[in-house]
């Protein structure tokens, strides 16, 4: 009687209902359940097991269910192989024996496999889904599908689901897709266009298993029920740090193919470490089961992130992954993937509650031990004396422990030091025997321990959420591309990264152990990194800071990042000899792309930096309100003056905005500008002013063939840009060349060809402005990387 659909026996399921708790379904009916994809590796492990469990606590809800097993493969192929992995699906312990067969039986009949290749298979498949709704007389509950298929078969499966098998009227239509959802930003953003156009967004369903692991999903619920203690503890001045870990000891053999291609960042961090970080941090929803409001709140964590770049990372390859590779993606013994297997990546938010909180998110293969975990860990500022084993002075943590470890089971863990914890529904028990172990720093018995009364498989949670219709546990595509957005820029920066290469398991010892410098994350340990052969090194490689001349001026080069810290340096050295003679320094900055690593190593790195006795002045603006991303000072504000100590009365924004009009000559605001640089700086002469340099040879705002000598004696004006938006304010060539020093700062390749024209040119100020850079008694420093001058 296979595919027909069998009626409960009501007097068997209103027994008992098998001790489970129901999940509200809305409007009962016919529930189709179509798993693409249904002999696959997924499938057998997780989905065939999961959708019995739905049956067993759902036999008396008032549904009815049919299960279609589909695939490419003909069904006298197939059939065999889906009831080997059907008879394999097993009860809960709380099923008595008896009734596990009965239920077991009908699930069996319940289910059969249809080829699902062609438009016309799909066909046949929803006119038999509506023959028998009417031949049982029953109306439809909706059609659950499942694709468990590679993600490149998922838009043509879905326009096969739409032109066919949707339902008509009320029933809903829920399609599942289980990750990857794309491989950067823009691959997952054509990928949702393709969906988008098939499906609702209410009709998808976008799986991470993670969200149905029963830790994950208490985080929420655990940050509420013990919010009358969190809210005062839940913020920058008193959590030292959050990591979110997920440590495995397996390799990638057999899914080679699929891995090269993704790495640890895409596999685990974009998604499973993404989500787990949105629920710690996200602000709490008046609602935890309001579905939209939870979306919301996370996507809101996603947007204020700070950026990752590849200072905010590390990676590393176990050793024997390159021969995995050569053998599983049959490459010769040269080959050598860069892809990461092991990534530690400190993440920020841009929020005042969590300001200067790291955040670090950590996963790789082939590590020590088997153990994922969320970690809160607070500031302690009890220092024993002498008691130093007193829980008071030791790791105050909350710690979501997801399993395995030493501690072998899921559970909340509240370091006693902190609070007690309440835990409200009937899922969690309070553990108070314990074994001999340790847990992050703390013996367990320093901890209150929650647990699970019965551990439920993520995936079999999950499928009972899709046919709840819980959205808040799936991913939205607005969320996923918030995520996207927040990962791509570092995949791209680490691209062509060497990963650090670690022996694998215990033999690791602190090869990946990492350090948080400021913003930053590095290896704390050195190793020599033997680059694979055909990469060699550059000669360039081997030389640090270089000095000479450029245009017959100082000029210091050397790679990016050393160039930058000596600039920096020097800039300090300055302050630091200016203010010991008693007066302020006064700093003239640029705008633009170039100085923001700059003014990354001054928050970052110097600390000494007498910040408090400078004067920070502009030396352009573009005339947009300061608030918009496009505004100089709105950088400067974001990257380099909200991190240091700097009185408000020290900085001096131009002032481009007056009488709520943006840069109109009546309003006088150049002349303001210049008025109070000559009453505060003495001769109107900075100490220090840095420059860059623009691809037509323009600096500050003062751009080719822009009637520069027009300019006269003024020391701001208002200028014109040929690049949007147009108009600026900016130093003339008679403030800057007033200056005791200037900094002119050149970086990337993309400057090259500009840095070469500008070698050979004379001093022609109308078509290179920077070349009218000339302090009359100051001197001029070019700082250029290898790159723009090498290319
Ligand atoms: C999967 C990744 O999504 O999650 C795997 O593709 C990883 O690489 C797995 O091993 C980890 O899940 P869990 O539930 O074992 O922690």
């Amino acid at each position: 009687m296979l595919g027909t659909v069998f009626l409960l026996l009501v007097a068997l399921c209103a027994s008992g209902g098998f001790g489970e708790e129901r999940e509200e379904v809305q409007r009962p009916g016919h529930v189709s359940v179509i798993i693409v994809g249904s002999t696959g590796d997924l499938a057998r492990k997780y989905l065939w097991q999961g959708f019995f469990q739905l049956y067993v606590h759902q036999v008396s809800s008032g549904h009815t269910f049919s299960f279609y097993g589909g695939g490419l493969s003909p069904a006298e192929k197939a059939t065999p192989v889906l009831f080997e992995i059907l008879k394999a699906v097993t009860c809960s312990k709380d099923v008595s024996p008896e009734r596990c067969a009965i239920i077991k039986d009908q699930f069996l009949r319940l289910s059969q496999y249809r080829q699902l290749k062609t438009v016309e298979d799909y066909q046949h498949l929803a006119k038999h889904i509506e023959q028998q709704l009417q031949q049982e007389g029953m109306s439809e509950a909706g059609r659950l599908f499942y694709l468990s298929v590679p993600a490149f078969a998922y838009a043509d499966i879905a326009e096969k689901i739409n032109s066919t098998c949707r339902p008509t009227g009320g029933p809903w239509l829920r399609v599942v897709l289980e990750k990857p959802f794309g491989h950067d930003y823009n691959s997952a953003q054509v990928l949702a266009t393709q969906l988008r156009s098939f499906l609702n967004e209410d009709e998808m369903y976008r799986i991470d298993h993670y969200l149905g692991k029963q830790v994950v999903s208490k985080i929420l619920p655990f940050r509420t029920e013990n919010g009358k203690v969190l809210d005062r503890i839940w913020n920058r001045h008193h959590i030292e740090r959050i990591e979110i870990v997920l440590k495995e000891t397996l390799d990638c053999k057999g899914r080679a193919a699929f891995y090269n291609e993704y790495g640890v960042i895409r596999d685990v961090l974009q998604n499973h470490l993404t989500e787990v970080m949105t629920l710690l941090t996200m602000k709490l929803p008046a609602n935890v089961s309001n579905s939209e409001e939870v979306l919301r709140n996370k996507l809101q964590v996603l947007g204020s992130m700070l950026p990752l770049g590849k200072n905010q990372a590390v990676v590393g390859q176990y050793q024997a992954y390159k021969t995995e590779i050569q053998q599983e993606l049959n490459k010769t013994k040269d080959h050598v993937s860069l892809t990461p297997t092991f990534a530690a990546v400190l993440a920020h938010m841009d929020e005042p509650q969590y300001e200067g909180v790291p955040i670090l998110l950590i996963s790789g293969k082939m590590l020590d031990e088997r153990v994922g975990y969320a970690r809160i860990l607070f500031k302690n500022d009890v220092f024993c004396v002498q008691n130093h084993h007193s829980v008071l002075c030791k790791p105050k943590q909350i710690v979501f422990y997801f399993g395995h470890g030493s501690l072998q089971y899921a559970a909340v863990l509240v370091s006693k030091n902190l609070f007690k914890p309440v835990l409200k529904d009937h899922e969690w028990k309070e553990v108070t025997e314990h074994a001999d172990v340790n847990i992050l720093g703390l013996h367990i018995s320093d901890y209150y321990v929650h647990t699970l009364i019965k551990e439920k498989e993520a995936y079999a949670e999950l499928i009972s959420h899709v046919l709840a219709g819980r959205k808040n546990s799936f991913i939205s595509t607005e969320n996923l591309l918030a995520s996207w957005g927040l990962w791509t820029p570092l995949l791209i920066g680490l691209t062509g990264s060497f990963p650090r290469i670690y022996p694998g398991g215990a033999d690791n010892g602190d090869m990946l152990d990492v350090h948080l410098k400021g913003k930053e994350i590095h290896y704390s340990s050195e190793v020599l990194i033997i680059e694979p052969d055909h990469v060699g090194g550059t000669a360039a490689n081997s030389f640090q800071v270089m000095q000479g001349k450029f245009r017959s001026t100082d000029m210091v080069s050397a790679w990016t990042e050393e160039l930058v810290e000596r600039l920096a340096a020097d800039m300090e050295e300055a302050a630091v000899a200016a203010v010991n003679t008693g007066t302020v320094f006064h700093l003239a900055l640029s705008g633009g792309s170039t100085p923001l690593a700059l003014f990354h190593r001054l928050a970052l790195h110097h600390f000494a930096f007498p910040w408090w006795n400078t004067h920070v002045w502009m030396v352009d603006e573009r005339c947009v309100p300061q608030t918009e991303p496009e505004s100089n000072f709105y950088n400067l504000h974001q990257h380099l003056l909200q991190h240091v100590r700097i009185p408000y009365y020290n900085v001096h924004p131009m002032p481009v905005q007056l009488n709520q009009r943006l840069c109109v000559e009546e309003d006088g605001g150049a002349l303001l500008y210049e008025t109070e640089l000559s009453r505060l700086v003495n001769g109107s002469s900075f100490h220090f002013v840095l420059l860059g340099v623009g691809y037509d040879g323009h600096t500050a705002s003062l751009f080719p063939r822009g009637k520069l000598s027009e300019l006269g004696e003024n020391l701001v004006a208002l200028t014109e840009s040929p690049t949007k938006p147009h108009q600026r304010m900016s130093l003339t060539f008679s403030a800057i060349n007033r200056a005791r020093k200037v900094a002119l700062l050149v970086m990337g390749k993309g400057k090259h060809e500009l840095v070469t024209q500008l070698s050979r040119v004379k001093d022609t100020a109308d078509k290179y402005p920077v070349t009218g850079v000339k302090p009359a008694n100051g001197s001029l420093v070019w700082y250029i990387d290898y790159d723009a001058l090498l290319g």
